[in-house]
């Protein structure tokens, strides 16, 4: 690229962080202010639209995932062979489920729209060994001083009534195009393996579905939580009673 192309792209990068806390090209994300036009808001999505809003959410996940292995063979390495990620999926929200969304949430079904309201579109789940490296690995992103972090739930210290466990962060990834830049987010969803099952297996059963028997249900599901968040206690005390948790501290203070 020729220099005065960087520069300009790096002087785009700087006002717009410069510009009201880092997000001025999200506007709508943050002020919710969409359905001031109607007409353009409006109109429904064709596959050809789809397939244009989601290429800068694939770009934007695509770059997330290459950071997030970075960690993961950075993060506690050198003095252990193993990273904190067990495995990473990611998914591009399809038309159809995006269309659901927005009317769920009351609004028309167009690209602007899926823009504005949507901070799903795209979604990577990482599925972490132990609570510890879920923390570990927010921590890191964090320090990512050209990340935005958008929101941010952790349902590990406060889980749902459901007993789902979790934690969401909704990255603002920059995502270059010649010379502008603009903030796409990535909802990341880190989970250990225990939080995995006890999730994937509720969704099969209930998520989003009206049972009749909702708070039973929501009982049991609760002490499915549990026996399984007593399973992940004892692999981390045995973790640490082999010393592998001291090590991981170590290296992480390290780091810092
Ligand atoms: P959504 O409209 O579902 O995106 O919810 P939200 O905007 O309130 O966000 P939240 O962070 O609560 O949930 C986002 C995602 O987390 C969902 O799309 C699911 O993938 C997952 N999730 C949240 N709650 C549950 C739950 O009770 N069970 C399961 N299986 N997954 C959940
Ligand atoms: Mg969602």
């Amino acid at each position: 690229a020729r220099t005065s192309d960087v520069k300009t792209r790096v002087k785009t990068y700087l006002m717009n962080k410069l510009n009201a806390g880092f997000c001025s090209h999200f506007p709508a994300v943050l002020n919710c202010c969409a359905e001031n036009n109607e007409r353009e808001y409006g109109q429904r999505m064709t596959n050809e639209q789809y397939y244009e809003l989601i290429k800068p959410y694939e770009d934007a996940s695509r770059m997330l995932l290459g950071r997030l292995e970075l960690l993961n063979r950075n993060l506690y390495a050198s003095r252990l062979e193993y990273g904190p990620i067990h495995n990473i999926q990611s998914r591009i929200k399809e038309k159809k489920s995006i269309e659901d969304k927005l009317h769920r949430l009351g609004h028309r079904d167009g690209v602007l729209n899926a823009r504005d309201y949507l901070q799903d579109i795209a979604g990577i789940r990482m599925i972490c060994y132990f609570v510890d490296d879920i923390y570990n690995m927010v921590a890191v992103l964090k320090k990512q001083s050209d990340l935005v972090i958008m929101k941010e739930k952790d349902y590990i210290a406060f889980p749902k009534p459901n007993g789902y466990r979790s934690y969401h962060i909704v990255v603002g990834m920059p995502v270059y195009c010649l010379d502008t830049m603009e903030y796409f987010p990535v909802e990341v969803q880190l989970r250990t393996m225990a939080m995995d099952f006890w999730a994937s297996m509720e969704h099969r059963v209930c998520y989003k579905k009206n049972p009749d028997n909702r708070e039973e249900l929501e009982r049991e599901f609760r002490r499915y939580a549990q026996v399984l968040e007593d399973i992940e206690m004892e692999f981390e005390a045995y973790n640490e009673r082999k010393g592998i948790k001291m090590e991981q501290e170590k290296r992480i203070q390290e780091n810092e």
